[in-house]
Formats: C-alpha cells, structure tokens, sequence
C-alpha cells in the first residue's frame, strides 16, 4: 500500500470548504457516487435465535439461502458489547501523534491508512481505516494489537470471538440450505487456520459529498464478512438488480454479506454483491468490518459436491496465495476481480 494522508485530519484541522483534486472521483460513472434511485426496500433480515439450536427452523434456513442467493446481503440481529462502538469512536479520535504511530509503512495493508492504493496517481476514497489481522494468533502484527490499550485490547479480542461464532452458526446453516454436510464448507473455510481480519472505517462529512467518494464499488474478497454500522449513520449501499439500494442501519444488528470466495466456494450459487459507501455533508459514520477468510495454505475453489451436482465448476481453482496476491495488486473495482477468475 502506499502512504495516505488521514482524511478525518483534513476535514478536522483546515476545515476545507472544497475536496482537494486527489478525492474528486471524475474516474466513477456519476452514478456511481450520486445515483440512489434505487428502491427504498430492505435487505432480508434474518432472526439468529432461530438458527442457533440443532434443529434451526426450516423456514429461517430457507430464507437465509433465499437472502445469500438473491441479495448476497443480510442483516442478523445481534448482542454485543455496547463498548466495541465507544471504543472504536475513541481509537479514530486519538490525537494524530498517536495514531501515527499506528499508521500504514510502505508496502503494508494493517494499520491506519487506506487499502487497494497501488499507484501515486489513483484516486483516493474519504474516508480513513484502521485494518488489523485478529485470527490466526500468530499472525497479529507486533507493531500493532499489542500496542493498543489493554481494555480496547480486551473488547476486540471478545468481539472477535463474538463474531468467529456469528459466522459459524451463519455457515453451518448455509450448508444444510445446500443440503450440504457442513463439515463440507467449515472445513474449506472455517477451520483453526480461519483469517479473520476486522477492518474499522471512518467516513468524515464532506464539503461536497457529490464529488467523491466513502469506498469505491467492490465486492468483498473474503469469504463472509460482517459488519456493524458503529454509529447508524446511513452510507453503506448495495447493487439490486442495477440500482443501488441503502442498507439502513438498524439498532444491534450485523450486517453480513457473502463475499467472493464463498461465492467461489458455492460454485456461484451464493453471490457476493457489489457495494460503495457514499458519505454526506453532516455527519461522520464508523463501521467495522469483520473479514473471514480461508485460512494459508488452502486452496480456492468451488465443494466437489456441488461441481457434481451442478454439472461442471464455475470457477478455476487456485492458491489462497496466488488468490491474495492477485487482489490486492489491483485497485479495487466493482465485480471485476471476480470476473476474470
Ligand atoms: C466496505 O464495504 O468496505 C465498507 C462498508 C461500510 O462501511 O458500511
Ligand atoms: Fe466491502
């Protein structure tokens, strides 16, 4: 990655009045960034208490697989720690002494900064992240967990765990939906060498909102992913059928979506979706993502069971490696990174 300057720290101390060259998005279709022509419908919302117990109720298993294959997005209810939102609030107000110390090297994804920067002369999203591998142990970077404070420390390592199970319950229940073993799918996807990675956004207010923009379009490369909307702060908007359709945050819910090896994995039957996030001229908005990603070592590709029943796969099979290193030399760019696959 390459170094970027900290939005929040531009808007906050010069108090700019217009959006310097470098965020302006004349790259993005204009409907990329203003058009929200799309339908005022909701996502699916799905009830976790009913898919908890052995024996999940049919009819929230079917409208889970229904969500996966016809929207890729959902939202679940949830419990967590009041103290994950205070406490990521708290880690984007530090003083910028701090959070230097904390910000991306050269060369470097974790840290604060932004990702899919590969050139000097790309244009940049408004908004700032603060990207942290959390599972496998082993892989967190010494410069960073350990540095922060013990109680943020604390909370992140419960919320990790929080969402590791989230994630489970939601993929064992994809996997009897595909009448599946699900077995088939955790193994792939789920085991002690998952990769979780939390990657927490802040989106300033804008001057001029209609100029760029929160995240660029993509599609999730990880497997599931899951987000909370930290502060409900409207933004995060997704692609149905050609138009863009918002994703209202509600109270204590995630919203989780499929991402691009999931759809790999399934053999396109669940669909990872196009999304953006746009921003607006008053407020701030935070969110966390939480990514989970098949673990080193593994190996992309579509669950024999499901090439045999449908007949052939969807998509090439390679290194978890090869997989990596193909996505993040790349700008980020609606579907494509899954269409040349
Ligand atoms: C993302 O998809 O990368 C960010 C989503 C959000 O902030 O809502
Ligand atoms: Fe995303």
């Amino acid at each position: 990655s390459i170094i970027v300057p900290s939005v929040q720290e531009m808007v906050k101390e010069k108090m700019i009045k217009t959006v310097p060259q470098r965020y302006i998005r004349s790259d993005l279709d204009k409907t990329e960034i203003t058009d929200d022509s799309g339908p005022r419908t909701e996502i699916p919302i799905i009830d976790l208490n009913l898919l908890c117990s052995s024996t999940s109720m049919t009819s929230e298993i079917d409208k889970l697989d229904l969500a996966c294959k016809e929207w890729g997005f959902f939202q679940a209810n949830s419990k967590f720690l009041d103290k994950v939102k205070s406490e990521i609030q708290d880690h984007f107000n530090l003083p910028m002494e701090e959070k230097k110390k904390l910000w991306q090297q050269p060369g470097e994804i974790e840290g604060f900064g932004q990702s899919f920067v590969v050139s000097e002369e790309q244009k940049l999203d408004w908004s700032d992240m603060f990207y942290l591998t959390m599972q496998p142990v082993l892989s967190r970077k010494p410069h960073l967990f350990p540095k922060l404070p013990l109680p943020f420390r604390d909370t992140l390592e419960r919320y990790s765990t929080e969402v590791k199970s989230v994630a489970k319950i939601l993929l064992g229940n994809m996997a009897r939906a595909l009448k599946i073993k699900p077995e088939e799918i955790l193994e792939e996807l789920f085991d002690d060498k998952l990769g979780q990675k939390l990657r927490m956004n802040y989106y300033p207010p804008c001057p001029e909102p209609d100029q760029v923009i929160g995240v660029t379009p993509h599609s999730d490369a990880t497997g599931l992913t899951i987000l909370l909307q930290v502060n409900e702060v409207e933004g995060l908007q997704i692609k149905k059928d050609g138009k863009w359709v918002t994703v209202k945050p509600l109270p204590n819910a995630f919203v989780v979506n499929i991402g691009d090896m999931l759809e790999i994995i399934t053999n396109g039957t669940y669909k990872s979706i196009e999304h953006r996030g746009v921003v607006n001229s008053e407020k701030e908005r935070i969110s966390v993502a939480a990514f989970h990603n098949m673990g080193m070592g593994k190996v992309v590709g579509p669950l024999r069971s499901l090439v045999e029943r449908q007949k052939g796969a969807l998509f090439r099979s390679v290194t978890i490696e090869e997989f990596l290193k193909v996505l993040f030399s790349r700008e980020l760019d609606g579907k494509a990174f899954l269409d040349v696959w």
